[in-house]
């Protein structure tokens, strides 16, 4: 009797309790894998939900022998603790790199002296004392000439528009035309089809579903040429085609007609760094891709969420557009300048509340060198997978206190009238130690210019009925994007 207790009921009665207490049931074989298949659409509602019952930190089962088991944590000691106080031990590893293939030798895949090497090269482009009028003036041609004749377009008839489709063309031409010299002139009134631009949101969410199936499941996808994976391989040509295409042009042109751009500037630093068997061309290309990445989605998906929060909150949407006013002082968008932007502490609030709640890289990969114990206790092994839950992070009472699920603005605001700051650790959308993110002045400013466009020129209002909700992505993007309308004003007659 005794024994049949300790092989069978012991076990069974320990599974229905877990099963009760967490919203996840780790089945026998599978692991927690179909729950999580089953939830795919509200990945990271269910990763908080069970990080809230399990004090920030818990271990996600996969299938038995598939060697997937994660460590999810929300838990901001441990985030310190990997990103910065323990960052040399805390790669992100080779699992990252298997999964991320796509980003070749590019500075988010690679760790210890790649990543070196990348870190400092792309830093001194980003911090040349010309960077700022050179992002300044790449800004606001596009807003005027791109964005602004598109609005203009859609809200002459009250026709609806998805905002995040527009945003996603706004940073995708933006960043082409900053790395590459080169617009391809996607956000314009026809709209039109550029199959590169589109290519990144079929990557991203095949990447995302690299992490949750078994290796070999995706590796036999990716050979035979099935579902995601191959609107994956399908993405990775179109980009190959794009950027080589690019660099052609780039390299056709004559030394005198080159401009001394991004490019050529990451090339130069590039130069002497890396060894004699790199092959440079695809060397870059992997590079671009990187910076591409980075700087289309990130962006782009912030302010989506940043004008669904506003819309919601018409005080703060008028808080932020007489504050903008107010520097305005009766003249026009335009005269706004990156050092005004700067000022501007409503809307700072508002962009910080929307990356708090809707982190654009909403979790990180890190694997251990060495076995350790995390701060919370949790011991790791050696090559283990341990997720980093950015998206909990904001929506942690004991992190943000009980308004934690609130949009306010006023969160930002320093006990003197300016921006308060919050440790990185805890505020982690841009990332935190020695790999923070190296676009964040460029991202904060990019999104900054283009809110406050549309806030002098236009009320939004989402379009009832519309449903936004995440996709499965490894980016925070909305899954049926954004639909609004939009409503002119002047903003200088607005009360
Ligand atoms: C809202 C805007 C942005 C957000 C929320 C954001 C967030 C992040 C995050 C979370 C990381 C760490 C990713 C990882 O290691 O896996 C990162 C890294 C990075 N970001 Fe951003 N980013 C933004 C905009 C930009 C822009 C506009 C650029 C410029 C092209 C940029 C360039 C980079 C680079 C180069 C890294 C790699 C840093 C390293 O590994 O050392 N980011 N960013």
């Amino acid at each position: 009797m005794l024994l049949i207790l300790i092989i069978f009921l012991i076990p069974a009665a320990l599974f229905l309790h877990r099963r009760r207490r967490l919203p996840i049931t780790n089945w026998p074989f599978f692991g927690m894998t179909p729950d999580v298949l089953l939830n795919s659409h509200r990945a990271h509602d269910l990763a908080t939900q069970i990080l809230k019952l399990t004090n920030g930190t818990f271990l996600l089962k996969g299938p038995w022998f598939a060697n997937i088991d994660m460590l999810y944590t929300s838990d901001p000691a441990n985030i310190h603790y990997m990103l910065s106080k323990n960052f040399q031990n805390y790669p992100k590893g080779p699992e990252f790199r298997n999964i991320f293939d796509i980003l070749g030798d590019g500075i988010f895949n690679s760790d210890h002296e790649l990543w070196e090497i990348h870190r400092k090269t792309i830093m001194s482009v980003l911090k040349h004392p010309e960077f700022p009028s050179l992002l300044e003036t790449n800004i606001k041609k596009k807003v005027v000439f791109g964005l602004l004749p598109v609005l203009k377009s859609v809200s002459s008839n009250s026709q609806e528009t998805d905002l995040q489709e527009l945003f996603q063309r706004f940073t995708f031409d933006a960043i082409c035309d900053l790395l590459l010299d080169y617009d391809p002139g996607s956000l314009s009134v026809e709209l039109p089809f550029v199959p590169c631009e589109k290519a990144f949101t079929e990557a991203e969410e095949a990447l995302f579903w690299r992490h949750f199936l078994p290796e070999q499941v995706w590796k036999l996808q990716k050979r035979f040429g099935m579902g995601k994976e191959k609107k994956l391989s399908e993405a990775c040509m179109v980009f190959d085609e794009f950027i080589y295409k690019c660099f052609d042009i780039k390299d056709g042109q004559k030394e005198e007609e080159e401009k001394l751009g991004v490019l050529t500037s990451l090339m130069r630093g590039f130069e002497g760094q890396l060894g004699t068997s790199t092959d440079k061309r695809k060397f870059m290309k992997d590079t671009v891709l990187n910076l591409m990445i980075a700087g289309r989605d990130t962006t782009s998906t912030a302010l989506s969420w940043f004008f669904y929060l506003l819309a919601q909150n018409p005080t703060a949407e008028k808080n932020i557009r007489d504050e903008i006013k107010k520097h305005l002082g009766g003249a026009k968008w335009e005269s706004l300048s990156v050092k005004d932007l700067g000022k501007l502490v409503y809307l700072h609030g508002g962009i910080c509340e929307a990356l708090r709640l809707y982190p654009p890289v909403a979790l990180e990969h890190k694997s251990p060198s060495a076995a350790d114990v995390l701060p919370s206790g949790h011991v790791v092994d050696e090559h283990s997978r341990i997720i980093l839950s950015f998206y909990t992070v904001g929506r942690m009472e004991g992190i943000w206190g009980e308004d934690c699920m609130e949009f306010k603005p006023e969160r930002w605001f320093s006990q003197r009238g300016g921006i308060k700051h919050e440790p990185s650790y805890k505020f982690i959308a841009f990332h935190a130690g020695p790999r923070t993110c190296l676009g964040k002045e460029m991202g904060m400013i990019q999104m900054k210019m283009v809110a406050t466009a549309i806030i002098c020129h236009y009320h939004v209002e989402l379009v009832e009925g519309h449903e936004v909700c995440a996709s499965d992505s490894i980016i925070l993007q909305m899954k049926y994007g954004l639909k609004v309308r939009l409503f002119p004003i002047d903003i200088n007659q607005a009360s």
